[in-house]
This record gives structure tokens, sequence and C-alpha cells, in this order.
């Protein structure tokens, strides 16, 4: 079953073409460069941008895959949460697009497909797994039963992994994306120079970064009012280790508590190389399998899209064309 899939929940223009969990094409248009003198993304600029390049990202991935539009049996479209303007450029072409082919329009939940970029880099993976999915504007721990049923365990209560990785970043100077930046520029040396906290949260798998991010940025600033210069590396360090220490211990109580032996880490901060290191270690003392996506599929891309978008298909979970966008949505929506 051939889907073309479109992802533009954010900062990246993409469309795929699967053949269930085969990618036949992935094309990604990142916006990069557009939003990093802003330090940040800009969602008015990245809606003008997902328009602008929506139509040739789409004839690429047609091409690529060595097909034309008559093969598509299917369109896939990220839907939420997300940009409420940028999702929407999405939601309307595929919609157009799945209108004018007479193919069946299916909804993806945006984090479902960062899950689903684990069956694309692991053919053998299949639920039940408990998974920790680490993004830019979520953090969460939940058990996935199916590929379309899921259980919430846990999330933030404030900011996400990514976010508080980014405004870390931004505060000690580093570009837009900062996440990547921080971890390319840590080093190991020296970790207990600036003591951060290890924040609290009631719920037992939930999480917290912001009481994090706003001690960076307090000690950043008392430093430059004494005139001393922060040591960016050792910074950037302590922040990816506390960050680690407590996406690691949450997930290895729920997988302790739940009993599942397989845990999976989904999206952009699942690239962390600290995360993947350590989640490694700890899993292997445990003997639990432990699963991440490839690289290329951990930021957003089309193809975890076509991919879950496959899942939601066999599922039933097909729209009209009155389908809307949504900025917030929970993953167990349906
Ligand atoms: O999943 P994603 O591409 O977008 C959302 O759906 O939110 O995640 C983007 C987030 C950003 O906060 C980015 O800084 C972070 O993932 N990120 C990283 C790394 N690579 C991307 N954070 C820490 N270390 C990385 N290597």
């Amino acid at each position: 079953m051939l889907i073309l899939s479109i992802e533009s929940s954010c900062d990246e223009t993409s469309a795929a073409v699967c053949d269930e969990r085969k990618v036949l094409s992935n094309i990604v248009s990142t916006q990069i460069e557009e939003h990093k003198i802003y330090g940040g993304v800009v969602p008015e600029i990245a809606s003008r941008r997902h328009t602008e390049a929506i139509s040739a990202v789409c004839n690429e991935a047609i091409n690529v895959a060595g097909i034309t539009y008559k093969d598509i049996d299917a369109v896939a479209v990220t839907f939420a949460p997300g940009l409420i303007g940028a999702l929407l450029v999405g939601v309307n072409y595929a919609k157009g697009l799945a209108l004018s082919l007479g193919v069946p329009l299916i909804p993806v939940h945006h984090l479902r497909s960062h899950i689903a970029a684990n069956y694309i880099s692991n053919p053998e993976l299949k639920p039940p797994f408990l998974c920790l999915t680490v993004s830019g504007g979520n953090t969460l721990l939940c058990k996935v039963n199916d590929y379309t049923k899921f259980e919430v365990l846990g999330s933030t209560k404030d900011d996400a992994a990514g976010e508080c990785f980014d405004k870390a970043a931004r505060t000690l100077g580093l570009c837009y994306p900062g996440g990547v930046n921080l971890d390319k520029v840590a080093t190991k040396a020296n970790i207990k120079k600036y003591p951060l906290p290890y924040p609290k949260v009631d719920g037992e798998f939930d999480f917290s970064f912001s009481g994090l991010k706003t001690a960076v940025i307090n000690t950043v600033h008392n430093l430059s009012q004494k005139g001393e210069e922060v040591d960016v590396p050792v910074m950037c360090a302590t922040i990816r280790k506390r960050v680690c220490d407590l996406l690691i211990d949450k997930s290895m109580a729920a997988m302790g508590k739940t009993g599942f032996n397989t845990l999976v880490i989904a999206g952009g901060v699942s690239a962390n190389s600290e995360l993947r290191e350590r989640m490694k270690l700890e899993c292997e003392n445990r003997k639990f399998n432990l699963y991440f996506p490839e690289l290329k599929y951990c930021g957003d891309n089309a193809a975890m899209v076509g991919v879950q978008g496959y899942y939601e298909y066999l599922d039933g979970n097909i729209s009209d064309e009155t389908l809307n966008a949504a900025a917030t949505l929970p993953i167990n929506y349906r």
C-alpha cells in the first residue's frame, strides 16, 4: 500500500512515500537558516515557508520514489499537535491531494509518528512496549499497547526537555537549534562546577524542566553581573546530565512498575548522545530491550508519518474534507 505523507508541524516541510514500513523516499526541507537569526522558530515565517515549499517537496518525494501520483493509495498528514498555522498548510494540501486523487485521507498525531520512526529503524519492533517521547514540545512516558493504542503514564508539567535544552543553549549564546549544539559543545570535564537543581514533581512519572531552565538563566546572569565568564562546555554538560538523569530515572522506574521488558525512545531529543549512551548501559544492566530511531529519523520527517499512517489506516482512522488542525491534542485522543 503506497502512502504519500506530509509533515509541516514546525520548521521542516517534509513529504515521503512509504509502502507499509518501507520508506521509498523521504524529502525534508528545513527552515533552520531562516529562524536562526531570531534564536527560535517564528510561527508566521514557518507557515509561509511551508506554503512555498510544499508542492516541490511532494513532487520530489514522488519522483525519488520512482512513481506517479496515480500510484498513491492514500495520503497521510500530521494534523496535531504543533504550530497551528504550520499544521494548516500540510492539512489543507493533503486534503486537496486526497480529494483530487480520490484516495483516503489519514490524519496522523505528531507524537504517534515520532514513535513510529522506530518501526522504520527497527523492523522487528512491535507493540506492546514502554515509550519515552522527548521532543521540542513534549516529554511523555506512555504504554504503547498496540500501534494505535496509547496509555499515558506521565508527561511534563511545564516545559519539554527539548525546550529546556534550546532555551539554555540560547542563554549560553549557542545558535539555534540549541539542543543539537549544546550536545556538541558539552564536555565531560569538571561537571560539579555548576550545581543545578534536580526538579521534583508530584506525579510518579511526570516531569518538570522549567526550574532547570530558570536555574541556568539565573546562574549565567549572576556570573555576568560579577564580571565572570561562564564555562560554556561545562555548563552544557551539566544541563545535559541533569536532563538525562531525569529522563533515565523516570523511565527505569516506569519499566520496573509496568513490567515491560522493551523500552523505546522517540522524538528529536532521542538524538542526544549522552541519553543514547547512558540509556543503553541502564537497559543492558537490567536486560531490557532498547530501541532508538536512526539519527536521520529522530527529528521531524514525513517517513514516520507515512508509517504511522499505515497503522492508523488499518485501524479505520480515515478523515474527510472536514479535517482540521489542532495545536494541542493528547496522544490517546482516539
Ligand atoms: O521532535 P523534534 O524534531 O520536534 C518536535 O516535534 O518538537 O524535536 C526537536 C527538539 C529540539 O528541542 C532540539 O533542540 C532537540 O529536539 N534536539 C536535541 C538534539 N537533537 C535535537 N536535544 C538534545 N541533543 C540533541 N542531540
